[in-house]
């Protein structure tokens, strides 16, 4: 199907609507561990200085909806591609658009997820990132599948005062398994070298949070070498849960200092703490550095992010059957620039786990910008 139509025809777009719903092939049994993914289609669904008079689409991030349909949301920069500009949320499955309404610094990307049990979407995101003393973080629900959304609440006074939680752009999990089973968990990251890493919980479905795990950043200063082994310093993150209850935390590695590579910390106690004796980093993981997308389901991990330990290019999936340990194969989605990126699943039907979503910040040079448009990218697993 998909080499029959042109990527950028309006066809396509209403194909790509429809297609979480009907392109879900019912082919397969779910009678596997070992994986073999292949691309069925890789589809451009924003380009920048393009659609909507928006000058650049950046930090995408996604989930699945309660009715089985992917949701692709990305920060939209009004004027300019740059950090601080005025941004609105734009949305792949709805036909609102939530414009932060402030002529400057604001609305930044953020993490998304659903509550299976009461059928509502979530995006977490921050207002007024770079213009505001105090930058508010947000969350808002749709309870019709994103459709339609309801105002924004403020819940920056229920977190730890004093640092900056920005939503990183991926999903919010709900723990599966004790302890703290059903516990929401968002991952936040702060900018400047001062602030760090920080897990957001909530234990009452997504009503009220608070700040729990916080790990500082370790500037590694000017001499960088193996003594350094703990210095990081964060920037976007991800976790998982495995299945023993614990959460693993991807993150972004901003300051490069003990390897060009992701970061990793494990918290054994549903997020309250994420000791700094769990770091470790993964010297196969290398980034330039950006964010990147982490997904884990039925004993596998995959990854997806640069496979470039210094440019935003040649965006590939790996995957891991030991827990991130070790990665088992490699695929490569984008032989050119490429950026950030998230990862998802849907999860209404068993045969959803044979495709693996992916969208992706791209360019179409082989270096220059990442940044020229958002893909979307679907993937079969067990090809
Ligand atoms: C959520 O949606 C599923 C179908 O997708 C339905 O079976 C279930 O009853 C819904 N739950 C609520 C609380 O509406
Ligand atoms: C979601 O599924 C429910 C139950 O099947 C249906 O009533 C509703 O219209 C769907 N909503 C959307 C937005 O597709
Ligand atoms: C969902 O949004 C509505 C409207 O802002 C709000 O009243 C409600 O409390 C929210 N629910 C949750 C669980 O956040
Ligand atoms: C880096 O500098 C800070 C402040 O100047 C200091 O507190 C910290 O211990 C130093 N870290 C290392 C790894 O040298
Ligand atoms: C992965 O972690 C789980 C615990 O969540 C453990 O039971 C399993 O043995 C680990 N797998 C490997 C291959 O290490
Ligand atoms: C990643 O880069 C390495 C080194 O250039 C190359 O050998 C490998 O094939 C690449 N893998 C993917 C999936 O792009």
């Amino acid at each position: 199907m998909a080499s029959t139509l042109r990527p950028e025809s309006l066809l396509w777009r209403v194909v790509f609507l429809l297609c979480a719903i009907s392109c879900i092939t019912t082919d397969s049994t779910r009678k596997f561990f070992k994986v073999n993914p292949k691309i069925v289609s890789d589809v451009n669904i924003w380009t920048s200085g393009v659609e909507g008079e928006i000058a650049g689409y950046r930090t995408p991030f996604m989930t699945y909806t309660p009715n089985g349909t992917i949701l692709a949301l990305a920060g939209a920069r009004k004027y300019s591609k740059g950090d601080a500009g005025k941004k609105i949320l734009a949305l792949r499955r709805s036909t609102d658009k939530v414009d932060d309404g402030y002529d400057k610094g604001v609305l930044g990307a953020g993490t998304a997820f659903v509550d299976d049990d009461s059928n509502t979407t979530f995006v977490m995101f921050i207002h007024c990132q770079f213009r505001c003393a105090v930058p508010s973080v947000l969350l808002m629900n749709s309870t019709n599948d994103g459709v339609t959304w309801g105002q924004p609440r403020n819940i920056t006074p229920q977190l730890q005062p004093g640092i900056v939680s920005h939503p990183s752009p991926g999903y919010g999990i709900r723990k599966r398994y004790e302890p703290h089973k059903g516990r929401w968990i968002v991952c936040a990251h702060g900018r400047a070298p001062e602030w760090g890493l920080s897990l957001l919980l909530s234990d009452d479905g997504a009503m009220t949070w608070r700040t729990g795990a916080f790990v500082y950043n370790r500037p590694c200063n000017d001499t960088c070498g193996e003594s350094h082994h703990t210095t990081f310093q964060a920037g976007e993150c991800q976790p998982v849960e495995l299945p023993d209850g614990s959460l693993l935390v991807m993150t972004r590695n901003q300051l490069r200092c003990t390897c060009h590579c992701k970061a990793f910390l494990t918290s054994h106690d549903g997020g309250e703490t994420l000791p700094i004796s769990s770091l470790r980093f993964d010297h196969t993981l290398i980034e330039p550095p950006t964010d990147a997308g982490l997904f884990y389901s039925d004993g596998v991990l995959y990854f997806t992010g640069p496979n470039s330990s210094s440019k935003r290019q040649k965006m590939m999936l790996k995957w891991s059957y030991d827990n991130g340990t070790s990665w088992a194969g490699e695929l490569p989605i984008w032989t050119k620039a490429a950026g950030y990126s998230a990862v998802t699943m849907l999860q209404k039907d068993p045969e959803d786990k044979n495709f693996l979503y992916l969208l992706y910040e791209k360019g179409f040079h082989k270096s220059g910008t990442s940044t020229a448009a958002i893909a979307f990218a679907k993937i079969h697993l067990h090809a």
